[in-house]
C-alpha cells in the first residue's frame, strides 16, 4: 500500500536520478543502495525533531513483558504512536494486533511511517528447535541455518519484521543462566554459527516476505559475568576482548546483519550502553557497519542505578553520544533527547545519524511500500506449525544430540526389547524441551521423551513408565523464579517396581525448561532436587541404565559417568525432542554431535575452557606449585568438541604440504579418518592451531576449523584444511589483527583433546 510520504519520496528519487543520469550516464545509474539512501535522507528532511526522536524509540506491546514494566500506560502508548512518536514496538502479537498497532500510525501520524515489530524469536516462533546452546553441538551449519529460516518464516507469517537474535556471546561459564542462548566457548565455532543464524533469519533480501532482520546480542562482555551472574560486572582485557569476544560480532556484522544491541553489563567500569569504544568506534568505526543499535530493555537508564550516569537525561546524552540508536523500553529518549538538543549538549547531526540507520532498515524491509506486509493472515494461518516444519525440527534435534557414554555397546537399544522403564521428572516432560525463549511455542506441546520411545518400538515391546519424582513444582514461567522439588520422595518406590523388571532403563533427568535463561543463573550445576538420589536408587535395582541428560547447561554429573554405562546429551530439543531422541536411542540416527562447551568435574572448575592460556606453571607431576585445584583434576570431564557415535573414528597421517610459509601463502593440512567400527557415521573433524610465541600470550589450541564427513565401516577418506594466513591473525601488541612470524602447531582430531600434531613456521616478510 503506498502512501503519501512514498509519493514525495518517490519523485525526490526520480529528479535525483534525472539529476545524476544527465551529468554522466555512464558512472551514475543509482545502485539499490543509493536508492535507498536517497529515500531515507529524503524523508529525514520532512521529519521535525519529535518524530526523530520517535522514531529513536520502542515500546513494548502489553501483550507479554520480558523484563521490567515501564511506567508508561497503554493510553500514553497509544497517543504517541497517533503522533508518529514512536519507531517500533516489541512483544506485539498477530497478525491482527501488528495490523492494527500499524493501522494507528499508518492513519494518524503526519508522516506515516510505519513501525518495525520486533520479537525474541531465539530458536523457532511456533515450532520450536533445539535450545541455540544445544543446537550449536551439531556443528551443522546448514541445519542451524535452516531453523533459523523457518523460525523467520513463521515470525514473518505472524506479523514479526525483526527477532532479538542472534545471541552470539561467548560463554565459559556454566552457572551463566543465559548460556543456553548461545553457542558455547569458542569464538570460531560462535563465529560460523553467528553468520548461519544470521544468514538463516535474513535470507540474501530483506525485503522478501518470508525473511526478518536479525539482532546480534548482546554488544559485548555480557557472557562474561562474574560467577557466572546474570547482568553482573565484566572485568576483561583488550586482549580477551578483541581475540574471544568480538569475533562472532565481527562475523555477524560481515554477514550483513541489520541490527545489534547492546547489553546491560558493564565492561571495566563503562556500561556496554554508554560503550563509544565498542559502539562508535569498532562496530560504527572500524567495521563500518551501518544498521541500528538497539538498547536492551532499560539499559539506557539502568545507567544511573550502575552509578555512572546521574539521571535518565545524563543517561540518554552518554547512550546516543556513544552509538546507541533505539531505547528499548528505557523512556530516555522520548523525555530527555529534545531538551539535550535545544542545551546543545547533543548535536542534531547525532540523532539524524540515529534515525537514519533506523530509516534506512525499514527501507530495506519493503515497509515503507507496504506497512502491512507481514500482516497476512493466511500465511499466519497456514505457514506456522506446520508438518513440513515438524520434520525440520525433528532432523535439527537428532543432529544435536551428544553421545557422552556409551560402555559395552548399552546403545543403539533394541526395537524388540521385552521391557524398558521410562523413569525420571522429565521423561513425560512436554513442557520442558520447549525450553526457555520460547516465543509462541506452546506450553506442553513437544513430544517427550515417553512418547517418542512408544513410537519407536515393537509391537510387543512392553513400556513401563514412572516419573519417580518431580523437579520443577509450582508456577514455571518467564518472569517467576522457580521451585525446585527437593523433599518429596514419594514416587520411588514405583519407580524401583518398574526398574527391577525391566531389561533397560531410560532415566530421563537434568534441568527445567525454566532453570537456564535470563536470570536463571546457578552456583551449582548438578542434579537438582531429588534426582541424584532417584539415580542412585534406580543403580541399585538395575544397572542397565542410559541416562537421558536433558539441559539447557553444561552440568556435573561426576557420579554418572563413572557408574552409568550409557548417557546421552539431549539439551531441551524443541517440539520434536521425544521423536528425535528416539531416532538416536534406537540407532535410526548414528549420532554426530559435539559439545560447543565443556562440562565440568566440579561447578569450581568454572569458567572452565579449552582455549586457555598455559600459564608459567602448567603442570607437575613432581610439586604442589602449578596452576591446578588440588582436589580435582584440571581438565573437563567431557572437553569441547567432544562427542561419540555408534561407530569408532580413527585419526592418521596427518601432513601439511610445507613446513615454512611466507605472509598471505597458503598451507594445506590433512588427514586421514578411517571408520573402524561397524556401523556408518558421521564425524566432526577439527582442526586446531597454537601459536607458540607471540606478542600477547596465545591460548594452548585455538579451533581453526572443521569439517563433517560420513563414512561406511572400514572406509577411509583424506580430508584437508586450506590455512591461510588470516587463520594465524589474532589482535597483537600492536593493538591489530596480524600474523605474527614465527612456530605454529597444527592439530586436528575429534575433539579438543587430540595430540596429533605438525609444526610450521610463518616466515619473516
Ligand atoms: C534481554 C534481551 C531481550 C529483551 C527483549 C532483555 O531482558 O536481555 O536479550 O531481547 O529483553 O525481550
Amino acid at each position: 500500500m503506498k502512501n503519501r510520504l512514498n509519493a514525495i519520496i518517490t519523485l525526490v528519487i526520480i529528479s535525483l536520478s534525472v539529476n545524476i543520469t544527465s551529468c554522466d550516464k555512464k558512472l551514475h545509474k543509482p545502485t539499490k543502495k543509493d536508492i535507498i539512501e536517497f529515500k531515507v535522507d529524503s524523508v529525514l528532511a520532512l521529519m521535525n525533531i519529535k518524530e526523530k526522536i520517535g522514531q529513536m524509540n520502542q515500546y513494548a506491546g502489553s501483550w507479554e513483558i520480558t523484563g521490567t514494566p515501564s511506567d508508561i500506560d497503554n493510553k500514553t502508548k497509544l497517543e504517541k504512536l497517533k503522533n508518529g512518536e514512536v519507531g517500533s514496538m516489541l512483544n506485539v502479537l498477530t497478525v491482527e494486533a501488528t495490523r492494527e498497532a500499524q493501522r494507528i500510525v499508518m492513519e494518524n501520524s503526519r508522516l506515516k511511517i510505519p513501525l518495525i515489530f520486533g520479537y525474541d524469536v531465539i530458536h523457532g516462533y511456533k515450532t520450536i528447535f533445539p535450545v541455540p546452546l544445544g543446537e550449536s553441538a551439531s556443528w551443522d551449519l546448514e541445519a542451524i541455518k535452516k531453523s533459523a529460516k523457518i523460525a523467520a518464516q513463521e515470525a514473518s507469517a505472524s506479523g514479526q519484521h525483526w527477532t532479538f537474535a542472534p545471541m552470539i556471546d561467548v560463554s565459559r561459564d556454566a552457572r551463566w543462566g543465559r548460556i543456553m542462548e548461545g553457542a558455547g566457548e569458542d569464538p570460531f565455532l560462535g563465529s560460523r554459527i553467528a553468520e548461519a543464524r544470521v544468514k538463516g533469519f535474513q535470507g540474501d533480501d530483506l525485503s522478501k516476505e518470508h525473511t526478518i532482520a536479525a539482532c546480534a546480542k548482546h554488544f559485548a562482555g555480557y557472557g562474561f559475568a562474574e560467577a557466572g551472574k546474570d547482568y553482573n560486572t565484566v572485568n576483561i582485557g583488550e586482549s580477551e576482548l578483541h581475540n574471544v569476544i568480538l569475533p562472532p560480532f565481527k562475523a555477524a556484522a560481515n554477514a550483513g546483519v541489520a541490527t545489534f544491541m547492546n547489553a546491560f553489563n558493564e565492561i571495566d567500569g563503562v556500561p556496554s550502553t554508554g560503550n563509544r569504544n565498542l559502539q562508535q568506534d569498532i562496530l560504527k568505526g572500524d567495521w563500518n557497519w551501518d544498521g541500528f543499535m538497539v538498547s536492551d530493555w532499560g539499559s539506557i537508564p539502568e545507567m544511573i542505578t550502575h552509578g555512572y550516569a546521574k539521571n535518565k537525561k545524563q543517561a540518554a546524552q552518554i547512550a546516543v553520544i556513544a552509538g546507541c540508536d533505539m531505547d528499548m523500553e528505557g523512556r530516555a529518549y522520548e523525555v530527555a533527547l529534545e531538551e539535550l538538543i535545544k542545551e546543545n549538549k547533543i548535536d542534531i547531526s547525532v540523532i539524524d545519524e540515529s534515525v537514519r540507520r533506523v530509516l534506512r532498515l525499514k527501507f530495506r524491509l519493503g515497509l515503507f511500500d507496504d506497512p502491512y506486509k507481514y500482516c497476512n493472515s493466511e500465511r499466519e494461518k497456514n505457514e506456522v506449525f506446520t508438518i513440513e516444519n515438524q520434520n525440520i525440527s525433528r532432523d535439527v534435534a537428532k543432529k544435536s544430540i551428544v553421545l557422552l557414554k556409551n560402555q559395552n555397546n548399552i546403545l543403539p537399544l533394541d526395537k524388540n526389547t521385552k521391557r524398558i522403564a521410562v523413569i525420571g521428572s522429565l521423561a513425560d516432560d512436554k513442557d520442558t524441551p520447549i525450553g526457555n525463549w520460547r516465543a509462541q511455542g506452546v506450553s506442553n506441546s513437544a513430544v517427550s521423551v515417553y512418547e517418542g520411545i512408544q513410537n519407536a518400538v515393537s509391537k510387543t515391546t512392553k513400556i513401563d513408565y514412572e516419573k519417580g519424582a518431580d523437579l520443577g513444582v509450582g508456577e514455571r514461567s518467564f518472569l517467576v523464579p522457580l521451585k525446585i522439588n527437593k523433599t518429596d520422595k514419594s514416587g520411588f518406590t514405583k519407580a524401583v517396581k518398574v526398574a527391577k523388571t525391566a531389561d533397560v532403563v531410560v532415566l530421563v533427568l537434568g534441568e527445567d525448561a525454566f532453570q537456564s535463561g535470563e536470570g536463571r543463573s546457578q552456583a551449582n550445576v548438578g542434579l537438582a532436587g531429588v534426582q541424584q538420589e532417584l539415580l542412585q536408587t534406580i543403580y541399585k535395582v538395575n544397572k542397565n541404565i542410559v541416562l537421558v541428560l536433558m539441559n539447557g547447561r553444561p552440568m556435573e554429573i561426576n557420579w554418572a559417568d563413572k557408574n552409568i554405562p550409557g548417557i546421552l546429551e539431549v539439551w531441551q530439543l524443541g517440539s520434536q525432542s521425544g521423536n528425535a531422541i528416539a531416532d538416536v536411542l534406537f540407532g535410526d540416527y548414528n549420532p554426530s554431535g559435539k559439545l560447543p562447551v565443556s562440562f565440568p568435574r566440579s561447578v569450581g572448575q568454572e569458567p572452565l575452557y579449552y582455549n586457555k592460556k598455559n600459564t608459567g606453571r602448567p603442570y607437575s607431576s613432581q610439586h604442589v606449585t602449578y596452576s591446578h585445584h588440588s582436589d580435582t583434576p584440571n581438565n573437563a570431564l567431557y572437553p569441547f568438541g567432544y562427542g561419540l557415535s555408534y561407530t569408532s573414528f580413527d585419526y592418521t597421517n596427518l601432513q601439511l604440504n610445507k613446513k615454512a610459509i611466507k605472509n598471505n601463502e597458503p598451507l594445506f593440512a590433512s588427514v586421514e579418518i578411517t571408520n573402524t567400527g561397524k556401523r556408518i557415521g558421521k564425524e566432526v573433524v577439527q582442526l586446531y592451531i597454537r601459536d607458540l610465541v607471540a606478542s600477547r600470550t596465545r591460548p594452548i589450541k585455538e579451533l581453526k576449523g572443521f569439517k563433517m564427513v560420513s563414512l561406511k565401516p572400514g572406509e577411509t577418506k583424506k580430508v584437508s584444511f586450506s590455512i591461510n594466513t588470516e587463520l594465524l591473525q589474532f589482535y597483537t601488541a600492536n593493538k591489530k589483527w596480524e600474523a605474527e612470524p614465527g612456530d605454529f602447531n597444527v592439530f586436528i582430531g575429534g575433539d579438543s583433546r587430540t595430540t596429533l600434531h605438525e609444526t610450521f613456521e610463518l616466515l619473516k616478510e
